[in-house]
């Protein structure tokens, strides 16, 4: 048996990609998601499977090997009947049913499927049984829970396992440790020096290893904390942590009754409940936006984009001009007719400048005669006066006011909802909060309870300072804010309680201050009509209008899942450098910030400002700032220099039989050779490469992936092997060759494991492989091509070696249904047309595929054959989108394929074959020498794309033509 880990061999990369999918669709209900904000997490699945598969051997029994990573996932036959979330509908069944199956035992009432009275409960399970392992996949998934959320492989399947592996366990954990002694000599450390949100640490210890997670941001290091503790902690930890959540929700309620804010005076009919609750509704939701005096009219001008306020409910707000004040009173209409939504949607006050509705003498100008004024205008040269520590509200001086246009209120004896233009005493309660808050202030910011702390200028977090002039933390939030989430701190920090609670307590807190701001955005098309959370995306922009959330309103955010795990070997989470880890992690597993445009470093400062002064008495050992000078970001010769020290000390941290795994989005073979640079400078060898679908736009079913996580996995690089680019070259060749070959042979046939993309990726892994083995290159300066600034478009050596690995794949993947002999005479433009109408059948869209192909063929310019360039919509023309243009000269207008394609217009156009016929014959001085690889074009074309609608009349014209052409002259 080699020392080969199975990941180095195989991974079940389609699967897996589904799988991960299914993860990422649940959502808030992701194990790690509830605990708070953090950008990019990683599927857990994901993680557990690279760590099984970095410590699985490879035996030489490749299929067998795969049966037993599919059991221990979960991921076979048997492991997906027993995650299934519960009975299929017998609807459902009839659908995989067999007709005999349907006859005997389903028969149809009520107009819907049923089970006949006579089919017994053993009948009903084996026939749900079968007719589940005739679904695909896909099919399969939608009635599974995620692998995770069970309780690893049945005891028959470890019995499969124990005798394929040749142990003697019954869990994944004792498994982990098992074969952790086996290759390392104890239980795996796994650490992961850019820990994030956590998902590597908190699924390491779920499977039992030993693990160390660090980030360079303390928020994250908490996030990773509470994922192993809080979440691992199990059902005692948990039911603390949600028993004293109760008690300081209920209390600051108390409070916020008491001191009489977010209730009005509504009147009650019912004497009894009045009695019980008090008079009044209670206010859910507050909407608030900018108002400015536009300098063109004079007017006070409240800014908000479109004036409706719920979509189900047909709430608007309506501008009513009052002449006196030069400025605008506000109704507020629930149950608008339509013609009243649609006036609202365009009678907006804000769309790329102030649109005042009036003009100077107050008279109503339409919508789309309404000028706008920039708002740089307002701000003038000198920009926004900068607000002071103690400015929680505008001056009444500043160019910038904010006023409250509509509250809902939540009657609670039937809990109606009703928006409502504030009241004279409504404004009261606005400036009773605002004393209240200003009461307490200066000690709260002491204590830590509201924010003190300045924001850096930074790419993101200018924004605010620029836009607004809010030049400290706090003054992203409004008083009503401050004095709400203060208060939970207060109240929260009053009770006794253990750290693990405290925490958990914590990080409520940093929800609130993520889902209660003056960034949230309010929804009104929403289903429930709500405000969305600060970081909707990943930045701080500031809006004109938002939307504040009164305490009923926070209880979701409050309260959040905290699902359930046992974990019980140690764990070492802290915030760090990666450039100074001293932890040795026989695994390291790492999704460094590659390339990647998310700004961890200034956007979790919001949090840290919140946590400031709480987070020292907690963690000692911890700092609390966002060290934002040490973030590794960017893609330039100074990131390129960070990377390598974090991966060359990762590298010295590890023994000698270590791996490391490196995640990052699959980008383009710069990238790619970046990586690869900074991987071999750190002293690594690639061992093989793996991309897994972790996002998608239209959904895996269509198999529209938009983003893959591409996992590299890597040892240390031994031995001194020395060359140069002449020696390597060939070697390159025969790897990328023996990968693909070995690709083809163990992919499942009923459902395949890899795509086109996987092969071209498995070739950049291949070249990595034979490039990263070698410690030198003699025309290749490792130290050089780091510092080198680059001129856009030039490329480096390395980068060329990779490409030349990919045109061996692109050689090597011929599209099914076209014999090696024709594929072999075909030009670089011909066999990308070709291929692209493959991959356009598969359902890819992705226009970077088609780019890699093009530079794989080696084909300069292909935008003229594309029907659609659009990202993720990106397809060849048809031969009737092509028509008659192009047919000599360079390129492709000079192949034998475009005139074939040009016949085919022609069928489609004469709905005859003849004239195509007619054409060829003439054109082609060697038609006949040709004919046998016009008839293969053919035959391709007019089966291959002949599924796809837009393809349809032309794949029959092809078939037309074929046939006329396979008589012609016999
Ligand atoms: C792509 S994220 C990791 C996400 C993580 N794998 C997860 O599943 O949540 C990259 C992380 O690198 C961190 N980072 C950036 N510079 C760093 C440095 N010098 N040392 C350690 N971590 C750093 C960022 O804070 C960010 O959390």
């Amino acid at each position: 048996m080699s020392n080969l880990t199975f990941i180095e061999t195989q991974f079940p990369v389609s699967k897996l990609s589904k799988e991960s999918y299914k993860e990422r669709k649940a959502n808030n209900s992701q194990t790690l998601t509830g605990l708070g904000k953090w950008w990019g997490r990683k599927p857990l699945v994901l993680i557990r499977a690279a760590i099984l598969g970095l410590l699985l051997p490879a035996s030489d029994d490749p299929k067998k090997d795969r049966e037993i990573f599919l059991k221990l996932l979960t991921m076979d036959e048997e492991g997906l009947w027993r995650r299934r979330r519960g009975n299929i509908p017998a609807s459902d069944v009839y659908q995989s049913a067999t007709e005999t199956e349907r006859e005997y035992y389903l028969n149809r009432k009520d107009n819907k499927w049923q089970w006949k009275k006579s089919a017994t409960k053993e009948d009903r399970e084996h026939i749900q049984r079968r007719a589940f392992n005739r679904m695909s996949y896909d099919e399969k998934l939608s009635y599974c829970m995620r692998p995770e959320e069970i309780d690893g492989p049945s005891e028959e399947a470890w019995k499969e396992i124990n005798a394929h592996l040749v142990t003697n366990v019954k869990s994944l954990q004792e498994l982990v440790q098992e074969l952790g002694k086996r290759r390392f000599g104890h239980n795996p450390r796994v650490g992961d020096a850019f820990c994030g949100g956590g998902s590597v640490p908190f699924e390491a210890a779920v499977l039992g290893c030993d693990v160390y997670g660090a980030d360079l941001s303390p928020v994250s290091a908490l996030l990773t904390w509470a994922a192993i503790n809080l979440i691992g902690g199990g059902e005692k930890v948990i039911r603390e942590i949600q028993d004293i959540q109760k008690k300081v929700y209920e209390a600051v309620k108390k409070q916020i009754d008491e001191w009489g804010i977010e209730r009005n005076d509504e009147g009650w009919t019912d004497e009894e409940t009045r009695k019980i609750l008090g008079k009044g509704w209670n206010a859910d939701y507050y909407l608030y936006c900018v108002e400015v005096v536009d300098p063109q009219t004079g007017w006070r001008v409240p800014l908000v984009p479109a004036w409706i306020i719920g979509q189900k409910t047909r709430t608007i707000a309506r501008l009513v001009p009052d002449k006196k004040t030069k400025s605008f009173k506000i109704e507020i209409i629930q149950g608008a007719s339509p013609e009243e939504m649609e006036k609202a949607k365009l009678e907006g006050t804000w769309a790329d400048g102030i649109r005042c509705p009036v003009d100077k003498d107050g008279n109503w100008i339409e919508p789309h005669s309404r000028q706008a004024t920039p708002i740089e205008e307002l701000r003038g040269r000198q920009g926004l006066r900068l607000w002071e520590n103690e400015d929680i509200v505008p001056r009444p001086d500043d160019i910038l006011q904010e006023r409250l246009y509509c509250i809902r209120w939540v009657d609670p004896e039937t809990g109606e909802k009703y928006y409502r233009v504030p009241t004279k005493e409504d404004i009261g309660r606005e400036a009773h909060a605002l004393e209240l808050l200003k009461e307490h202030f200066t000690e709260w910011q002491e204590k830590g309870y509201i924010p003190s702390r300045l924001i850096q200028p930074g790419d993101k977090t200018d924004e605010p300072i620029r836009t607004r002039g809010w030049t400290h933390w706090h003054h992203l939030y409004n008083p009503r804010q401050l004095l709400t989430i203060g208060l939970f701190q207060k109240i929260g920090l009053s009770i006794k309680c253990g750290k693990t609670s405290i925490i958990g307590l914590f990080l409520g807190i940093g929800r609130l201050a993520n889902w209660n701001s003056r960034l949230c955005i309010w929804d009104p098309s929403s289903a429930n009509e709500k405000g969305a959370s600060t970081y909707i995306n990943q930045a701080l922009n500031t809006l004109y209008n938002y939307v504040l959330r009164g305490h009923s309103a926070l209880e979701t955010t409050w309260f959040y899942d905290i699902h359930k795990s046992i974990i019980s070997t140690p764990s070492l989470i802290m915030p760090l450098d990666a450039r100074i880890t001293d932890f040795i992690a026989d695994l390291w597993i790492t999704d460094p910030p590659y390339a990647d445009a998310i700004n961890y470093e200034e956007l979790s400062e919001l949090f840290l400002a919140w946590y400031e002064k709480r987070l020292p008495p907690l963690f000692p050992d911890w700092y609390a700032d966002s060290k934002r000078a040490l973030a590794v970001k960017g893609s330039e010769e100074n990131f390129r220099l960070s990377m390598v020290e974090c991966y060359r000390r990762l590298a010295e941290n590890m023994p000698e039989n270590g791996f490391q795994l490196v995640m990052f989005t699959h980008q383009d073979v710069e990238v790619w050779s970046d990586l690869a640079l900074i991987l071999w400078a750190a002293g690594l060898h690639v061992t093989a490469a793996w991309t897994i679908a972790t996002e998608t736009e239209t959904g895996y079913k269509t198999g529209k992936y938009v983003k893959g996580t591409s996992n590299l996995v890597l040892r240390k690089r031994k031995g001194d092997l020395r060359g140069d680019r002449a020696d390597i070259y060939p070697e390159v060749l025969a790897e990328v060759q023996r990968q693909l070959k070995t690709m083809i042979e163990i992919d499942d046939k009923d459902d395949p494991n890899f795509t086109d993309a996987d092969y071209q990726l498995a070739a950049y892994a291949a070249a990595l492989r034979v490039v990263t083995a070698y410690s030198a290159i003699e025309d290749i300066d490792v130290e050089r091509e780091l510092r080198r600034v680059r001129k856009s478009g030039e490329s480096s050596p390395l980068a060329d070696l990779i490409r030349s690995a990919v045109k061996i794949a692109s050689d090597f993947l011929i599209p099914e249904g076209l014999d090696r002999s024709i594929w072999r005479y075909l030009n670089p433009e011909e066999r990308f047309y070709l291929k692209g109408v493959e991959v356009e059948v598969h359902g890819e869209y992705r226009d970077g595929v088609y780019q890699e192909f093009a530079r794989g063929f080696g084909v300069k310019d292909y935008r003229g054959l594309l029907g659609s360039d659009a990202a993720n919509r990106t397809r060849l023309k048809t031969p009737t989108e092509l028509k008659g243009r192009d047919l000599s000269g360079q390129g492709f207008a000079g192949t034998l394929l475009r005139q074939v394609l040009f016949a085919v217009y022609k069928t489609v156009e004469e709905e005859n074959p003849k004239p195509g016929l007619m054409y060829l014959r003439q054109e082609l001085s060697n038609y006949w020498d040709q004919r046998k690889t016009i008839l293969a074009i053919l035959d391709y074309l007019s089966k291959k794309p002949s599924a796809m609608d837009h393809w349809q009349k032309d794949a029959d014209a092809a078939h037309l033509l074929c046939g006329a052409i396979s008589e012609d002259g016999v």
